[in-house]
């Protein structure tokens, strides 16, 4: 492997689809992972299973998510017989704030702290392991936040002194319509609270149906500004 030109990469990957960006990235990366929430984003592994049989997947279960998503993620690890890392957060943080401000604090000031402890610390732990990463973002999830992001970026918030670590989004070009074409299609399994309106999914308490032609984001964190809804995993999307 020979060392990654970003800028080239930026350059060539320029509105192509999930898939010739997904065999960039794997081509160019032996550790790198996928980062699977538990939701649409399992056309990810659908698609990089077809390119590499041993890419790596992991999940940050929060403590939060909801019934469903758990099974849909056993369901993924037994469809397709892979392992999928799922990291739990720090005990003594969680313990610690848990016991100051309740299980609900969120809804009072905030969600930053909540996914600070239970997304960002055990997401940063397992970057520090990694050379890239994979993220299931579009454009069309949120036009705030999301619009300008890149095929492929310098992962600043997660690169340190001496590491650099570059993240992918191969899914960025696709509207949802095409993903769920892609599901349809390949008869991928999907999360069934998609079958009960959900369309954006994250934690149970931060996450509601939409209504017919309201956004997808709109049911993510609903009590706060639309443009601060990133919770800190692609906390570079908020302008500042
Ligand atoms: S979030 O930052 O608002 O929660 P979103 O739900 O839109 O993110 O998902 C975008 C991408 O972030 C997913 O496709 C996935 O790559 C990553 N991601 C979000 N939540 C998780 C999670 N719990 N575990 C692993 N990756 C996640
Ligand atoms: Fe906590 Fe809600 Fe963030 Fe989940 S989405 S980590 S429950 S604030």
């Amino acid at each position: 492997m020979t060392a990654f030109d970003l800028t080239a990469a930026q350059t060539e990957l320029q509105g192509k689809n999930p898939r010739t960006i997904l065999k960039a990235a794997l081509a160019n990366f032996d550790n790198i992972a996928i980062s699977f929430s538990g939701a649409e984003d399992v056309v990810l592994i659908d698609m990089a299973l077809q390119i590499r049989k041993d890419i790596q997947v992991f999940s940050l279960d929060t403590g939060r998510l909801h019934p469903e998503t758990y099974r849909f993620m056993e369901q993924v690890r037994k469809h397709y017989g892979i392992n999928i890392d799922i990291l739990s957060p720090d005990r003594e943080q969680l313990d610690a704030f848990v016991k100051e401000k309740g299980l609900f604090s969120f809804y009072e000031d905030g969600h930053q702290q909540c996914c600070g402890i239970r997304k960002v610390e055990p997401l940063k732990r397992k970057l520090a392991t990694l050379d890239a990463w994979i993220t299931g973002q579009r454009k069309d999830q949120s036009l705030d936040t999301r619009g300008d992001i890149p095929e492929v970026q310098l992962d600043a918030g997660f690169s340190g002194p001496g590491k650099q670590l570059i993240k992918f989004n191969p899914l960025l070009n696709w509207s949802s319509a095409q993903v769920w074409d892609y599901i349809e299609a390949y008869q991928v399994p999907f999360n069934e609270l998609h079958k009960h309106g959900y369309i954006s999914i994250g934690c149970e308490p931060c996450t509601r149906p939409v209504l017919p032609n309201q956004h997808e984001r709109a049911g993510r964190w609903w009590w706060e500004d639309a443009a601060k809804k990133e919770c800190g995993l692609h906390g570079g999307n908020v302008k500042k």
